[in-house]
């Protein structure tokens, strides 16, 4: 992985005084603690892999329609995961052309590498990189995939200008980012009842988290930014589905680590209040058969180098 050095990054930070240095060292900071959080998630990712496909499987196949893959492309999925959408792509590209599935987190990689398995899939590798920081040459890919990753990122633009740096001309970007919290009940109830009971704190405005660029104009002016051309973004409205509360209530502690720590941190009386409390707050979305539907809102986006 190529990355700044720490001397080289302390030197910058100082050329352009404190209040970037203070910046800096957030950034880092928060780059430090999103690889361990990442590092403990994914086991509850992978237990949870084939929900995770099923519900997001629109988002992925939005994207490659957005990209159109083609037999012989080189094609790069950053913040991976478990490395769903790039495996699309592996398929059309195949045999020639390839895919580099790649994540900040190898324990993440690892849900991905045994995915690969069960597909046979032969023309994938993966790569353990910060997408702040891609270590590809120029023009070296002609697609660039990336499901619910730039917003966790300490700089995003950086991130989509090495996207941009690392795609052919006319190569192509397709991502996807959360809308915002209130778009996402899925997420939004969670943290009120959290927030609340004072178990966590609200986000400060402006630093990097999963609701961070919902807002399309914004996603729209950072892929302007860092270059790219034919820009859309839209909304899509998907749907969680659960067999019951108590199923949902499982699945969010295994795959959402902050609600996971939060909840479990504290007494079991505590845990049954809180998970009596949500159940409540979840009721309106119940379905005539019972279900759960619990509505969820992401933005994605297309751009052409
Ligand atoms: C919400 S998960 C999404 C995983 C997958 N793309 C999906 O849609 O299922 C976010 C992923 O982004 C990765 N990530 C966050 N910041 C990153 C960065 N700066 N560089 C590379 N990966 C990053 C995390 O390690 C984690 O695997």
């Amino acid at each position: 992985m190529s990355i700044v050095q720490p001397e080289e990054g302390r030197e910058n930070d100082r050329a352009r005084g404190p209040a970037q240095g203070r910046a800096g060292e957030a950034a880092r900071a928060h780059r430090d603690a999103s690889l361990n959080h990442w590092e403990e998630a994914a086991s509850g990712w992978i237990a949870r892999q084939a929900a995770i496909r099923e519900l997001s499987a629109p988002v992925s196949h939005w994207m490659i329609d957005a990209v159109d893959p083609q037999p012989g492309q080189r094609v790069l999925e950053l913040a991976a995961g478990l490395g769903e959408t790039g495996f699309l792509a592996a398929e059309m590209v195949a045999p020639v052309g390839g895919v580099i599935t790649s994540d900040q987190a190898d324990a993440m990689l690892d849900g991905a590498r045994k995915r690969v398995g069960e597909l046979n899939l032969t023309n994938v590798e993966f790569q353990v990189l910060n997408a702040e920081w891609i270590d590809l040459p120029v023009a070296s890919v002609d697609i660039v995939l990336c499901r619910w990753g730039y917003m966790l990122m300490a700089d995003p633009a950086a991130a989509l200008a090495e996207t941009r740096r690392v795609l052919r001309p006319e190569g192509h970007v397709a991502l996807a980012v959360w809308d915002a919290l209130e778009h996402n009940p899925w997420a939004l109830l969670p943290a009120t009842e959290l927030l609340q009971r004072g178990l966590i704190e609200p986000p400060e405005p402006g630093t990097p988290g999963p609701f961070a660029l919902g807002e399309r104009q914004r996603v729209r002016a950072l892929l302007e930014q860092a270059g790219f051309t034919e820009v859309w973004v839209e909304p899509l409205q998907l749907t969680q589905r659960a067999a019951s509360f108590e199923q949902f209530w499982e699945m969010t502690l295994d795959i959402a680590r902050v609600f996971h720590e939060a909840v479990l941190s504290r007494p079991p009386s505590e845990i049954a209040e809180i998970r009596d409390s949500l159940a409540e707050r979840f009721a309106p979305y119940t379905a005539p058969d019972g279900t759960l539907e619990i509505p969820m809102r992401t933005l994605v986006g297309v751009g052409t180098a």
